[in-house]
């Protein structure tokens, strides 16, 4: 190992999201690699990114990763689906360090799992257009069917706090329902904020079917790709730091967070793009 590379395992992981919801990114990342420094970036003044074209995210997503370069980090994680389904190769363009999207761990994870190859797709409508999950999935299973979905309210009821609430159990009912009809026995839970209701969509597609969470197979995949290019920390007995940068709205974040890292969460720093 070289000396460049020796110094680059210390720094920290540089994770992005627009707005919140990549807190459930960092959570499972954390989890998995304690010892881990990460500077989060949430880009809550331009949230949501999942309502908005591809170009605007792929802008978006060129400054958030620019902000976290400054910062000197090890590698970029891109805790958003929306920016993994339109901006990663623009990303791993422009980017000196390697850049780890949600969407290859997600489709990974459910090829593991499926045994009739009928996939369902959840996600921002940003993300189902891109049609990027249907496409992995296909390149690595010419036969899989898959079943995408987008579900543009899920996202306002989860920052409301609307969690285990009649009303997202209808809309998800009312969103689900089509795909449990085409027999599907694998869900990707391609969004960041849909590993909250984790435990409302398991009441209306019942245990039988696998519920793939993007968060989760994110990190288990960052912990592989940082192990294989030897870049996890050097250190085994250390807690790593979380800081926090925001766009907009600190105090709203920090008020907000900890439902979505499950910890509380006492800073975050306005970042300036
Ligand atoms: N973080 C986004 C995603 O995972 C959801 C929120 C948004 O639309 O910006 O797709």
């Amino acid at each position: 190992m070289n000396a460049k590379n020796s110094k680059s395992k210390s720094l920290p992981i540089g994770i992005f999201d627009s707005g919140i919801g990549g807190l459930t990114v960092v959570r499972a990342i954390r989890r998995l690699l304690p010892c881990e420094d990460i500077i989060y970036l949430g880009d809550t003044a331009r949230v949501p990114y999942g309502t908005k074209s591809p170009e605007t995210v792929i802008q978006f997503a060129r400054e958030d990763a620019r902000f976290l370069l400054r910062q000197r980090i090890k590698a970029i994680v891109v805790a958003c689906n929306t920016v993994s389904a339109w901006a990663l190769p623009e990303l791993e363009r422009i980017c000196k360090v390697p850049v780890f999207g949600v969407i290859e761990p997600g489709v990974s994870s459910a090829l593991q799992r499926t045994k009739n190859y009928r996939i369902g797709v959840i996600g921002t409508n940003a993300t189902i257009n891109s049609r990027s999950y249907t496409a992995a999935i296909m390149a690595q299973v010419k036969k899989a069917k898959v079943f995408a979905k987008a579900c543009p309210l899920l996202v306002p009821l989860v920052e409301e706090g609307w969690i285990n609430h009649k009303v997202t159990l209808e809309v998800l009912s009312i969103y689900l329902k089509p795909l449990l009809n085409k027999n599907i026995d694998t869900l990707v839970l391609g969004c960041t904020h849909y590993p909250l209701l984790k435990s409302e969509i398991k009441k209306i597609t019942g245990t039988e079917i696998a519920l793939v969470d993007s968060a989760q197979s994110c990190a288990e995949s960052v912990k592989v790709k940082l192990e294989n290019r030897g870049l996890l920390h050097p250190s085994t007995d250390r807690k790593g730091n979380v800081t926090v940068y925001v766009t907009d709205a600190p105090e709203h974040f920090t008020r907000l967070a900890d439902r979505f890292l499950g910890s509380a969460l006492k800073t975050a720093w306005k970042a300036e793009l």
